[in-house]
């Protein structure tokens, strides 16, 4: 099995996939069209497609399965980088856990998150990322939004002075914004409120809460995803990173990795190399509806071949004369110069 690396890339260079991103192919408005696979026969199939990492929510890898994935991933040479709660499957967290309205959700929210950590540390990954699912509302009123705020500020204290006090700083967070879908209106919507979050969240925890920036919720927030990864990395902030695509700003789509904008897929892995970003960069793809069981992990071959194609461009891209662009504020030549990196010989 060889697996995709990232040349002159300081700290991780092999790449990952969730077990999520090749499921049975369902959709809101039809079943699967695939068997689904059981969890753990998922990982030699990553493996197989070249990746080095698997990330995981705790319904597909249970806190029971961890040891039996942990020594698979060993034997198949493969690390878990995330390990994450599952906030917004369960029927009882249809209105969210850590801002439900009822502290009975919220509480069983808490426990799950710990026993979260706990898992994240059995596995041997570094970072649980919290994806913001259900944390939101669909009706105004229905929720009020400054106690919500409280309750996510109080739930993240609580998940990080757990950490710290049973694990030190061996386990880190990443929050990954999200502006809507499940929900009509989510909380933590786009990565400059999850760094306002951060912020108001007690001193000694901090330093442990990062973010999880996904390019397509940029996308689906309207957003520019090279400015929400700078705005990360200015705040020191950048834990982890979910590549795709998104045709425009409509439903979540997980398209490969450089299918929709190539070149600003160009210009974000210079920004990350010439910040010498040494973090994970990991696949949130979904195997379409229409992929045959036997091709389920296309989505993950053709997003890294994309992706190594893209990073090797970004390594010769003239950085002078990007300045030079600038500072002679030619900045249409400028993008035509990128262009040039792209799809000149
Ligand atoms: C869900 C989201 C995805 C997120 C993952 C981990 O699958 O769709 O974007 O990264 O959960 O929390
Ligand atoms: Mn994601």
């Amino acid at each position: 099995m060889s697996r995709y690396e990232l040349k002159n890339k300081i700290g991780i260079t092999g790449l990952g996939a969730g077990v999520w991103n090749i499921g049975p192919g369902n959709d809101p408005f039809g079943g699967p069209t695939r068997d689904p696979i059981p969890m753990l026969d998922r990982l030699p199939m990553l493996a197989e497609a070249g990746m080095s990492y698997y990330e995981a929510h705790d319904v597909e890898i249970t806190d029971e399965m961890a040891p039996a994935a942990a020594k698979l991933a060993r034997k198949l040479g493969m690390k878990c980088a995330m390990y994450t709660p599952s906030f917004f499957a369960a029927p009882v967290f249809k209105d969210g856990a850590m801002t439900s309205n009822d502290p009975a959700v919220r509480k069983l929210g808490m426990e799950n998150a710990l026993k979260a950590v706990d898992t994240t540390v059995v596995l041997g990954a570094k970072t649980m990322v919290f994806w913001n699912g259900r944390e939101g509302f669909d009706f105004v009123l229905a929720k009020n939004g400054r106690d919500s705020f409280k309750r996510l500020v109080e739930g993240f204290n609580k998940v990080g002075h757990y950490a710290l006090k049973n694990y030190g700083t061996k386990v880190k967070f990443a929050i990954e914004p999200k502006p809507n879908e499940p929900r009509a209106n989510m909380y933590m919507a786009n990565v400059g409120e999850v760094l306002y979050l951060i912020s108001r969240l007690d001193r000694e925890v901090q330093p442990i809460f990062g973010v999880n920036p996904e390019t397509a919720h940029s996308r689906i927030a309207g957003l520019d995803y090279i400015w929400d990864v700078e705005l990360c990395l200015e705040a020191g902030k950048l834990f982890h990173i979910h590549l795709n695509s998104q045709d425009g700003q409509r439903y979540d789509q997980d398209l490969p990795f450089g299918y929709t904008e190539p070149l600003k897929d160009l210009a974000l892995l210079v920004v990350l190399q010439d910040a010498k970003y040494a973090g994970p960069v990991m696949f949130d793809v979904k195997a379409p509806r229409v992929d045959d069981p036997k091709n389920i992990t296309d989505i993950i071959t053709v997003s890294a071949q994309n992706l190594i194609w893209l990073w090797d461009r970004a390594l010769k891209v003239d950085r002078s004369k990007i300045g030079q662009f600038r500072r002679e504020n030619r900045l249409t030549a400028l993008s035509g110069y990128l262009a040039q990196c792209l799809y000149g010989s």
